[in-house]
């Protein structure tokens, strides 16, 4: 074809394990497209754009670049050619600043020594070239995930990228920073860049891509326009089933209230970031927070789970007032707590499978006798939960960040899960995760929501809060300004206009959901 810019012939990728993560696959990129990759987990994304970025050889099979068979052994291979890459789990210095790693490697030069004007100069021009503004001086590690994620695209532009493969560069985004990473992107594009983007989410794809490629379980399952196809294809082609996140539920059995809450106010900087919050879950309710992002709810999670102090108001597990406890004292009492942000608050990046599935429970009496016994039930325990919770791993010592976004997940709700609990928190516990282990994730909720768990879950997804609460509480701008039980039959449309703040209960309606 005319304009293909890079096309992929028949690759095939075995894994010196033996895990064949791509098999035969055959893809063509034209110039100018953002072409989206989709797949469940461990369907081989990350494999194949590593291939492009010559992190990884296929073991058979050929890449060609604007018809020209090449070789691609490392990534400095695939700079040089103009290609570049985001990755899944950002690999800049922490400790260095935004225009260190930025330049790193390419400084300008005064002399043997680095040229500091330069350098900043260098790194404004870039930042205004391709409107992604980023403060120079400022270390990588104050940064949020959003701007780490500007300076490791500008990195690849600095580098001279024309290709841009970012691996699921939204999973760790708000949906107002996933909403200013398409703008930048589509300006990228309109530059002639061409990009390469993987993702799970079928509404951003659709949103974004000119391009669908579909890869199932290693195969090819074609390439389409996107506008001629539904996401329900998609996750079609995705999964081979259709995917239907509708559950049968049990009617609900409630017991007593687990957690209360009540009268909480926070303030940061003279400003209320929580007013009058007052609510309770109950033995086998779920309830649903839903809210846009940012509206207090991150807050209220931290205040529960004993990160932040609280300042104002009262918040009870059983009757124990848990004000002060610490985190460790809570968890003893029975709260586990599934994190928003998987990668830096839930998980131990640097850790095995077992490392991280086992992490809470290591003091337990069962695994404190040191020695062989203890090392063996351990492992017999790790075995278990892989197995229980679908973790697709080649084994229990494999690394955890090598693993995909729904793995990750399913190993963390593995180990809050698998420990004798009263109360769960799950905050947005199936973002950026494939299809499959959402549905997965979901069923245990339920299942865990039957056998009496009282389940607090925060989530910005609708389908999500209406398909899996009992009952429903809307925060808008610190406040709650809805609440829904379960015989209210709310429509995402309804819930949507409180959580935009279009409507507001009356306080009798909202302070329901406290039980009195
Ligand atoms: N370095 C590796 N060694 C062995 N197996 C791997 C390695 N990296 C990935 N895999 C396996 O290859 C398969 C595809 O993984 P990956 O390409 O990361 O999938 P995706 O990005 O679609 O989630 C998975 O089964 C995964 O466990
Ligand atoms: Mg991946």
């Amino acid at each position: 074809m005319s304009n293909c810019l890079l096309s992929l012939k028949d690759i095939t990728k075995i894994y010196p394990n033996g895990v064949v993560a791509n098999k035969g696959i055959t893809m063509d990129i034209h110039e100018g497209e953002i072409h989206a990759i989709v797949g469940e987990n461990g369907a081989g994304k990350s494999t194949l754009v590593k291939m492009i970025f010559g992190m990884e050889q296929p073991s058979l099979g050929e890449i060609r670049l604007r018809g020209e068979p090449i070789k691609i052994d490392n990534p400095q291979k695939a700079i040089d050619l103009g290609i570049g890459m985001v990755h899944q789990h950002f690999m800049l210095v922490p400790s260095f600043t935004v225009m260190q790693n930025l330049l790193l490697g390419e400084e300008p030069k005064k002399g043997v020594f680095i040229d500091n004007n330069k350098a900043m100069e260098v790194t404004k021009q870039l930042s205004e070239k391709y409107n992604l503004y980023v403060e120079p001086t400022v270390k990588i590690r104050d940064l949020t995930v959003g701007m780490k994620q500007k300076v490791e695209i500008l990195k690849a532009l600095y580098r001279g990228a024309k290709i841009l493969i970012l691996d699921e560069p939204t999973a760790v985004l708000t949906s107002q920073e996933t909403v200013e990473l398409f703008s930048k992107l589509q300006l990228l594009k309109e530059e002639g860049h061409t990009i390469i983007f993987i993702s799970h989410k079928l509404k951003e794809v659709k949103e974004i891509s000119d391009k669908v490629s579909v890869i199932r379980q290693g195969k090819f399952e074609g390439t389409y326009n996107t506008f001629d196809i539904t996401e329900r294809e998609i996750s079609k082609l995705m999964v081979g089933r259709d995917i239907i996140l509708k559950y049968d539920k049990n009617p609900p059995k409630y017991g007593e209230n687990i957690l209360t809450v009540k009268d909480i106010e926070y303030e940061n900087d003279n400003k209320k970031i929580l007013d009058k919050i007052s609510f309770s879950v109950k033995k086998g309710e779920i309830l649903g927070i839903a809210g846009v992002e940012g509206n207090g709810q991150n807050e209220l999670v931290k205040l529960i789970t004993r990160l932040m102090d609280t300042q104002k108001g009262e918040i009870r597990l059983n009757d124990t007032l848990i004000n002060n406890m610490s985190i460790s004292e809570l968890r003893a009492n029975g709260l586990s707590y599934i994190p928003e942000d998987r990668m830096t608050t839930g998980i131990a990046g640097d850790g095995s499978i077992a490392d991280n599935i086992l992490a809470n429970r290591i003091l337990e009496d069962e695994f404190t006798n040191k020695g062989l016994l203890a090392g063996n039930k351990m492992k017999t325990k790790t075995g278990e939960l892989i197995e229980k919770y679908v973790v697709k791993c080649s084994n229990a010592l494999q690394k955890i960040i090598d693993l995909s976004g729904g793995n990750i997940q399913k190993v963390v709700v593995a180990r809050e899960c698998s420990v004798d609990l009263q109360l769960l928190i799950a905050e947005q516990p199936t973002r950026g995760v494939d299809v499959g282990s959402i549905e997965f994730i979901h069923h245990q909720l339920l299942e865990m929501r039957d056998e009496g768990l009282a389940i607090l879950l925060i989530s910005a997804d609708l389908n999500e809060i209406l398909e899996l609460c009992d009952n429903i509480i809307v925060m808008y701008e610190g406040e709650i300004v809805a609440y829904f039980d379960d015989k209210a039959k709310v429509s995402e449309e309804e819930l949507g206009m409180y959580m935009l703040g279009l409507e507001k209960h009356s306080p009798k309606n909202i302070r329901r959901a406290f039980n009195e």
